[in-house]
């Protein structure tokens, strides 16, 4: 998003009679927008880019209205400064980065702040350009961040996770966004940060400060090692434990403290992952030190994964899990996320589980689903404080907006879930949970760790299996272009059963073979097809502004089910529908969950052709004689300006399959 300079079109006339630096100054453009970075107790560094110099202010006030000047370091970097490879991956020529550090501020206290030039402001007088400074160290105070990974393709499921995180945080807010990496496919070149990750995130990054570990499609173009790259560019870290920890030196490992919570992000793509090395022995120093109550490790790549990827079978993984875990038991962390496995899989509570390949017997110190809610098996519990070697779960949260993957479950998860998202993480008193919220907003997995006292943690023999859930939409079945001939097995435009009008809903079992609609007076009978205002009903239906769905059921009969070739339904629709052969669902297109009243997920479709789903696969639902199709549609919105559903039920010839 551009913010245009707001003095622009009063200006110009005015600025050709003045120097040429001032109209060099008044033309640039925000072309990256603010971003919070490295949030310390007293201090805040406030990042965004131009696309030409300017006199930049940063002025803050604890409200809105009352903004000031405040103490602060600005640094200017012009785009020779930043990274410098194939031209099309660096900034564009004229780009000027600044940081601007914030410093003496309160502890634990909102601020509001407005980027000015030239004393003219340059963002909107608008409440979500604030941020909040972190508590004292040490302190016990609640904290949420908001963590995601593998989510930078710039495309609709990224959108929807960011937005699906909003909707479940309403009115909480978050006190940091952590991203264990690949935040721009493919390469993390300079245009991609700009394109797919800093817009989509910018009202979230505008008020949270994102703590980042690399991920290897950053690491096309930055450098661990050296420090330098897009990524780099892009975050300001502290290496020299700003906000707490023990300094490491690079930006490339880190830690910081918030409360009494201490965060670890280490490099897993490109720097020495041996026990030996220097991050490993700054691992151990840093984690000698702390003084935390809870204690959280960030890096890419997964010691436990099936998804995408295989821990078992991966040389970055394989040492993270070797090496590094056993630092990471020993200092007593709590919770490990990681990306780079295109999935969401969340670990019973576990330690020790070192082998390769890895093993359920011997390192799983609780087998429950950690949910302390009605219906689960109760929270993990650990000593309180930093207990060496006192469980771990291991959380890969590769599930942020890339295509999605499942090679098999991981014996040491209690959770694998096949589904774009991303995760809550909260400390509150002694428990820590975390959250695994969909792209809607809904929590598909919950589990909390209790720390307190002494807890003797004892090995679960032969622990359970993990949960799957997997979404319906990746195994949607793809529409074919209806065969011109075919014979019908349910006519086109004849008589359903079907139940429509506000707040009018099927009851449980209406799809059922068995079922009566004679016994409920709100059934009526129609020619399909059913709809308004396009032109293609023979049932009119008064809808609009009035509600979304109708149920329609038609019985039918079968003779030989051996007769039947390619045998399927001939569907015209807007926007969506949900077909059962015999009570059981078969086809559903463009309804993401859910059924009925509690159908969820809606996607635009504009009825124009008969598409044809096959049911030859599900020959075996049907019985010879009598056979139902139920059929419910939906409307996207209840405001949309038509709405159709006309189906039948056809015996054609085979038809070539499309590959999906
Ligand atoms: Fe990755």
């Amino acid at each position: 998003m551009k913010f245009p300079s707001p003095l622009l079109p009063i200006c110009v006339p005015i600025c050709a009679l003045i120097t040429s630096l001032s109209i060099t100054a008044q033309s640039a453009e925000i072309i990256r927008a603010p971003y919070l970075q490295l949030s310390t107790e007293s201090s805040q560094t406030i990042v965004w880019r131009t696309d030409g110099k300017i006199k930049p202010e940063v002025r803050i006030g604890t409200s809105i209205e009352a903004l000031a000047a405040a103490k602060s370091l600005v640094i200017e970097k012009e785009e020779v400064e930043l990274y410098q490879g194939i031209k099309k991956k660096q900034a564009k020529k004229g780009t000027v980065q600044y940081e601007v550090q914030l410093s003496e501020l309160e502890p634990d206290t909102t601020y509001y702040y407005a980027v000015y030039q030239d004393g003219e402001r340059i963002t909107p007088a608008d409440k979500t350009y604030h941020f909040k400074t972190h508590p004292k160290r040490g302190e016990k105070i609640a904290s949420r961040f908001w963590i995601v990974g593998d989510s930078g393709t710039g495309g609709a499921d990224q959108i929807r996770v960011h937005d699906g995180m909003k909707k479940w945080l309403g009115e909480k807010t978050l006190d940091g966004y952590i991203h264990v990496g690949d935040m721009a496919y493919g390469s993390g070149t300079d245009p991609e940060f700009s394109e797919k990750f800093f817009p989509i995130y910018e009202t979230t990054l505008r008020n949270t400060t994102c703590w980042a570990s690399m991920g290897n499609h950053e690491g096309f173009t930055s450098s661990g090692k050296t420090g330098i790259g897009p990524y780099y560019d892009a975050y300001v870290l502290p290496k020299n434990a700003e906000a707490g920890g023990t300094p490491s030196g690079t930006e490339a490992y880190y830690s910081f403290d918030y409360g009494n919570v201490h965060f670890i992000c280490l490099n897993s793509h490109d720097l020495d992952r041996k026990p030996t090395a220097t991050m490993a022995q700054w691992l151990k120093a840093d984690l000698e030190k702390t003084k935390a109550d809870f204690l959280v490790a960030f890096f890419h790549h997964p010691p436990y994964t099936k998804g995408s990827h295989d821990s078992d079978d991966e040389l970055r993984l394989v040492e993270m899990r070797e090496h590094i875990m056993p630092i990471l038991e020993s200092g007593g962390v709590d919770a490990v996320f990681t990306g780079h496995s295109h999935i969401y899989e969340r670990s019973m509570l576990i330690d020790g589980a070192y082998q390769t390949p890895s093993t359920n017997q011997g390192v799983v110190l609780d087998d429950g689903n950690g949910n302390p809610r009605e219906g689960g098996d109760g929270s993990y519990k650990k000593s309180g404080g930093l207990t060496p070697n006192n469980g771990t779960i291991q959380a890969v949260v590769g599930h942020g907006g890339t295509k999605l993957r499942r090679k098999d479950n991981h014996v040491l998860m209690s959770q694998v879930i096949l589904m774009h998202g991303s995760v809550m993480l909260e400390t509150k008193e002694d428990e820590l949970s975390i959250t695994m919220v969909d792209s809607y907003g809904n929590e598909q997995d919950h589990c909390v760790i209790k720390k307190a006292g002494k807890v003797e943690q004892s090995i679960v023999q032969n622990p359970r299996a993990p949960k799957l859930i997997e979404d319906p939409r990746l195994f949607a079945v793809k529409p074919e272009k209806l065969p011109k001939i075919y014979d019908s097995i349910i006519s086109q435009h004849t008589e359903w059963d079907y139940l429509a009008g506000e707040d009018q809903h099927a009851e449980k079992g209406w799809m059922a073979l068995n079922y009566d609609t004679s016994n409920d007076k709100n059934w009526k009978k129609g020619m399909a097809g059913f709809g308004y205002s396009d032109e293609d009903d023979n049932t009119i239906l008064d809808m609009e502004n009035k509600f979304t769905v109708v149920y329609t059921r038609k019985e039918f009969t079968v003779d030989k089910i051996s007769s039947l070739r390619e045998f399927g339904l001939a569907i015209k629709y807007d926007d969506g529908f949900i077909a059962y052969l015999n009570g059981v669902q078969v086809v559903r297109s463009l309804v993401d969950f859910g059924a009925g009243d509690e159908a969820k997920g809606f996607n635009v479709h504009e009825a124009k052709n008969y598409e044809f789903f096959s049911l030859s696969n599900y020959k075996k639902l049907l019985r010879e004689g009598k056979n139902v199709l139920a059929i419910e549609g939906h409307n996207a919105d209840i405001g949309s300006s038509d709405f159709t559903l006309d189906a039948f039920l056809v015996n054609t010839k085979a038809v070539a399959r499309k590959k999906k």
